[in-house]
């Protein structure tokens, strides 16, 4: 057996578990060989690549980021895309290329599997946000990241009596907002799936405040928006691949809410540090299940396949049916959030 796996999209901390254990399995259970593709799909199409070995992936484990470098370039960006990647696996004599993504890597899988590519999908981002896997690796160190930052920004709120508001991110979902805000114990938590009224909120805030209820946390999302006609949020500026820079609803909540309550505010925003450093437990040992799983999928030539996770089994989707469509938080946990959201005065 010989695989060619490669990262794609955003990093995330797990990657380097998914590649180890993907290198462990070939080697150790087939006999096989793994060649990791540099940057992505630009490594396929520019044939940049290099063997990876036991010995290669040695301490590699508990690294963020990834080994191979990644990039959001794909193959459907260039006419021939498609038939450049058929022609690499050819040349380097591979049974599957492994591509370990977000959703956008995942709808690459979705179409070179339908170009007759051989091709299986690893779900990868810290967002949560990918349809058919309960959970995605990079997700729980992210929650964790955010948790131990609004536990130190809890300090600064009481000591000062302010409100803080913490950016997170989460472009279109809320999963990281709706876990750090109830295990940091935030006062209010905003999310994409549910637009707030920034008049209802500082009502909230300030009722609070006035009742000697102090060091208010708000954690926002970075895609949670405002309802139609409150805060004006301009057009989000976009990368060279078009993909929305987001950034910066923390810092319109806290003007929003100081000019409403004249309560002092300050943002935090805590941008790719939530992708950084080292993967929590759980993130280590789901890329290591996710690493092997897809090893097996190609072994049983199962290609067109995402692995994921599901009541704690790890199974295979169809990628097509895991894309085109995001998981949202669910409702109750939504609700559990709002519990501890302070009551509207009267
Ligand atoms: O999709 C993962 C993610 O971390 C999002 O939460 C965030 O909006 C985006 O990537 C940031 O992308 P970049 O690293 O390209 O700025």
């Amino acid at each position: 057996m010989r695989i060619g796996i490669l990262t794609g999209g955003g990093d995330c901390p797990g990657l380097n578990a998914v590649i180890r254990a993907a290198v462990r399995a070939t080697v150790v259970e087939h006999g096989g060989e793994v060649i990791g593709f540099h940057d992505a799909w630009r490594g396929v199409l520019e044939d940049r690549w290099e063997p990876l070995t036991v010995e290669r992936c040695r301490g590699i484990l508990p690294r963020g980021g990834t080994i191979l470098g990644t990039s959001r370039d794909q193959p459907y960006q260039q006419p021939d895309g498609a038939e450049a990647v058929g022609a690499a696996i050819a040349r380097h004599g591979l049974d599957a290329i492994v591509a370990i993504g977000g959703e956008g890597s995942m709808g690459v899988v979705k179409d070179l599997h339908r170009d007759g590519i051989p091709v299986i999908g690893v779900p990868k981002t810290i967002d949560n946000d990918i349809a058919l896997t309960e959970l995605t690796f990079g997700f729980q160190t992210a929650v964790q990241i955010c948790t131990d930052a609004i536990d130190r920004l809890h300090t600064t709120a009481e000591s000062h009596d302010r409100v803080l508001v913490v950016e997170v991110m989460g472009r279109h979902v809320g999963h990281i907002a709706a876990w750090a805000g109830i295990a940091g114990g935030a006062t209010v938590t905003l999310v994409p799936e549910d637009p707030f009224d920034p008049a209802d909120l500082a009502e909230r805030i300030a009722d609070r405040h006035r009742r000697g209820k102090w060091a208010s946390i708000v954690v926002v999302a970075e895609g949670a928006t405002p309802v139609e006609g409150s805060i004006e949020v301009g057009p989000p500026e976009r990368d060279r691949w078009g993909h929305e820079v987001l950034g910066g609803i923390g810092h319109l909540v806290e003007r929003d809410l100081h000019e409403r309550t004249g309560i002092e505010c300050r943002t935090t925003v805590l941008g790719h540090v939530q992708r950084g450093g080292s993967p929590v437990a759980f993130d280590r040992v789901l890329g290591t299940r996710f690493g092997i799983a897809a090893v097996d999928a190609v072994a049983d030539r199962a290609f067109g396949q995402m692995v994921a996770l599901q009541a704690d089994r790890i199974t295979r989707v169809p990628v097509a049916d895991a894309v085109g469509h995001l998981k949202t938080v669910a409702p109750d946990l939504l609700r559990t959030g709002r519990v501890f959201h302070p009551p509207l005065p009267g």
